[in-house]
C-alpha cells in the first residue's frame, strides 16, 4: 500500500471526517490590541496568554489569536456534543516541542495530538478537527504569484509544467498540498521540500513520499492521505486526512 492510492478529484467524494473554522482579522484584531495593552482576554487561557504577550510581531499575535478562535469553536462544539461545557478560556491551545498544536482541558487531559491542525496567513486564522481516529493537516495560504527561485526550490521536475509557470493558483495550491501533509505526519520541519512530492498525473496529482516524511508516514501505519483544497477569494484551503491504522 502506498499513498498515492488517491488522487485529489477522488478524494472530493468521500465523506469527511473534519471540521474546519475560519476567524477573520477583524475578530482577532481586538484582541490582540488587548493583550498588547498587557490585559488577558477571557477567550484565552493563562498559558496562552503567556505564550501571545511574547509576540514581538504584532501581525504573527494577531494571526495566532485569529487561529485559537477558530480552533475554540470547533473544540466547544466537539465537548459539547460529548456533553462537556466548557468557556473558550478553560480550553488552552498549545504546541508540542516540534510545533504540533493540542488542547489542554482545566483537569490536565490533554486531546488533539493529530486531530488538530491550524494555520494563518494574511490575517487569516484557521483551523480543522478532526475525528478521533482520524488525522488531519491543515493549510491556508494567500494566491499570489511565486518567485522564480523559490518555485525552483518548492517544486521537483515531477511536479511542475510550463503552464504553472502563469497560474499562481496552481503554484499555491501545490504549496499548501505540501504543507497540509507536513502538518498531518507532524515532520515540521525535519523534511526537504521534495520529501512530499504531488507530481502531476494528467490534470491530477498523486502524492508521493520521501526520506524523512516517508519515514513519518510509515511510522504511522502507512496510511491512505486524502485530500481537499477549497479556492476561497484569494486564498486556498488544504486539508490533508487519513484514518489512523489502528482503527
Ligand atoms: C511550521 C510548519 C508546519 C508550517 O508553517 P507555515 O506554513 O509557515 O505556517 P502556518 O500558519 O500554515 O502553520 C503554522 C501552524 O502549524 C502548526 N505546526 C507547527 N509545527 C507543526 C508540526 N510539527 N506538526 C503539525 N503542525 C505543526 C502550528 O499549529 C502552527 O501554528 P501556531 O504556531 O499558531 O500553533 C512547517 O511546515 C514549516 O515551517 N514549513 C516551512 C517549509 C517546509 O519545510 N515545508 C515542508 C513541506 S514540503
Amino acid at each position: 500500500m502506498n499513498p498515492q492510492e488517491t488522487t485529489l478529484p477522488e478524494a472530493a467524494a468521500l465523506e469527511k471526517p473534519y471540521r474546519l473554522n475560519l476567524a477573520n482579522p477583524s475578530e482577532a484584531e481586538p484582541l490582540a490590541a488587548y493583550i498588547e495593552e498587557g490585559f488577558k482576554p477571557e477567550v484565552l487561557s493563562a498559558a496562552e496568554y503567556a505564550v501571545a504577550s511574547k509576540f514581538t510581531v504584532a501581525k504573527r499575535r494577531r494571526e495566532w489569536v485569529a487561529a485559537r478562535l477558530a480552533a475554540k469553536r470547533l473544540l466547544s462544539w466537539r465537548f459539547q456534543q460529548a456533553g462537556l461545557y466548557l468557556k473558550p478560556g478553560e480550553i488552552s491551545i498549545e504546541n508540542r516541542p516540534d510545533g504540533m498544536p493540542f488542547a489542554r482541558l482545566p483537569d490536565g487531559t490533554v486531546l488533539g495530538e493529530g486531530t488538530l491542525s491550524l494555520s494563518h496567513s494574511s490575517g487569516w486564522g484557521a483551523a480543522a478537527v478532526c475525528e478521533p481516529w482520524a488525522l488531519v493537516g491543515l493549510d491556508l495560504e494567500t494566491v499570489a504569484p511565486r518567485p522564480k527561485s523559490f518555485l525552483e526550490t518548492m517544486a521537483h521536475d515531477s511536479e511542475w509544467a510550463p503552464w504553472m509557470q502563469a497560474d499562481p493558483v496552481e503554484q499555491t495550491r501545490l504549496w499548501t498540498l505540501k504543507e497540509a501533509v507536513a502538518k498531518l505526519l507532524g515532520t515540521g520541519l525535519s523534511v526537504g521540500f521534495w520529501d512530499i512530492r504531488f507530481p502531476l498525473d494528467g490534470e491530477s496529482r498523486r502524492l508521493e513520499l520521501h526520506n524523512n516524511a516517508k519515514a513519518c508516514w510509515e511510522k504511522l501505519g502507512s496510511p491512505a492521505v486524502h485530500f481537499d483544497s477549497k479556492p476561497d477569494e484569494d486564498r486556498i484551503l488544504t486539508v490533508a486526512y487519513a484514518a489512523r491504522s489502528e482503527r
